[in-house]
């Protein structure tokens, strides 16, 4: 039996549940790989538990439950204040861990490089390292002892089709088409059956499928960090400022409160109500697409084939076609739920079991 210790960052939605969904593989990967793994650290922004010899599956469901009542890693009895992550990253005596990072932070990158840099592994759901500039992003990846699956699509291995069905066969991939936003997709399903805009972001900011404030999905910047991640993943040497990126709402919206945002935007029904006509007498449909093609990426509201992968999505859906020399003129396919903590979850443990069974 090997034992692989973890160290993990950040112990929020996503990462309570990474810490669920390994406590539950215990016997499985006892038995079915030979490894155990075990968290010897874990941190929220303001504290952290590490125990060399393993933190205890009880610590952690005392940890889980203390969280969940609102309070910090900080004042749970295994928890204490920490002054930064290169103080959690560096247990005394571990080795060969694999540091997950489950924060919605960049300022784990300097961390990060440290273990990969003592030939540690790392996972991510955190976009914010990927999307930095492209010599952090090459210096994080090079070594190949990083995964980053999580971080576009969730529990779907887009990353994975990208890099081990389509580069690792010397497939010439000359365009994808995806919907990354669930938020975004709810929407555009919604305007496309007719309902206005106003109604469809209030409706989506009541039952919580966006952000707190619905401007940070619907400025399209974590669509862009995920075209950014996927372009990157090709070699492409893009820098998130040079995608284009539509916002779903005007510059002069974006000062205010998110109350006063949903108060104004009954403004923005009448232009959105006319694209989707335009689009609809065209025979088309509208989705927010990012388009990856010729070394160059955008984002924003197209108006697409009905019959095409991303015109029959409906819904909160995620979707990737790749159209490539090999699948042409139809692309590889991949659709499914996109976003949750339990995808995302499953997205980062399959990363970290792929780790642990690389030669080390
Ligand atoms: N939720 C999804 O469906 C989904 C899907 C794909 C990817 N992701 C990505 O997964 C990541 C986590 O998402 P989430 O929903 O779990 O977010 P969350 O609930 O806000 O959790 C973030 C966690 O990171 C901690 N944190 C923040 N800054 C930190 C820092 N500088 N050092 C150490 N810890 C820090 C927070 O600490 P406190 O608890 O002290 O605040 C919290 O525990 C994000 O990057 C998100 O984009 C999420």
């Amino acid at each position: 039996m090997r034992t692989i210790p973890l160290i993990q960052f950040g112990f929020g939605g996503v990462g309570r549940a990474v810490v669920r969904r390994v406590m539950k593989a215990r016997d499985e990967f006892e038995w079915r790989y030979g490894i155990q793994l075990q968290y010897v650290a874990l941190c929220d922004s303001n504290g952290a538990a590490v125990e060399a010899q393993g933190i205890s599956f009880g610590d952690l469901e005392r940890a889980m439950a203390a969280k969940e009542a609102g309070r910090g890693l900080a004042d749970t009895p295994i928890g204490y204040q920490h002054e930064g992550l290169l103080d959690i990253v560096d247990v005394a005596g571990v080795t060969g861990a694999i540091v997950i990072d489950v924060t919605a932070s960049d300022e784990t990158v300097p961390a990060l490089q440290w273990a990969l840099d003592k030939d540690y592994f790392a996972v991510l759901a955190n976009k914010k390292p990927l999307a930095g500039s492209i010599a952090s992003f090459r210096q994080l990846t090079d070594s190949d002892r990083l995964r980053y699956e999580a971080t576009v699509g969730a529990g779907m291995p887009i990353i994975a089709a990208l890099r081990q069905a389509l580069i690792a066969s010397n497939d010439h991939v000359r365009r994808i088409e995806g919907c990354f936003s669930g938020t975004l997709g709810f929407l555009t399903t919604g305007l496309q059956a007719g309902e206005s805009y106003s109604a469809l972001v209030r409706h989506a900011k009541q039952q919580g499928y966006t952000e707190p404030d619905p401007r940070d999905d619907l400025g399209g910047m974590d669509v862009a960090r995920k075209a950014l991640i996927l372009a990157r993943t090709m070699g492409w040497p893009l820098e998130l400022s040079q995608i284009e990126v539509e916002s779903l709402y005007p510059p002069e919206l974006a000062a205010g409160s998110p109350a006063d945002f949903l108060e104004a935007i009954s403004a923005l029904d009448e232009p959105f109500r006319a694209r989707v006509a335009e689009a609809q007498a065209a025979g088309q449909t509208l989705r927010y697409v990012a388009a990856l093609e010729s070394g160059a990426a955008q984002v924003g509201l197209r108006a697409v084939p009905v019959d095409s992968p991303v015109g029959r999505l409906q819904g909160t859906d995620n979707l990737a076609a790749f159209y490539t020399d090999v699948y042409a003129p139809n692309p590889m396919v991949l659709q499914g739920r996109g976003a949750g903590v339990d995808g995302t979850a499953a997205g980062v443990l399959a990363d970290i079991v792929s780790l642990a069974l690389t030669d080390r």
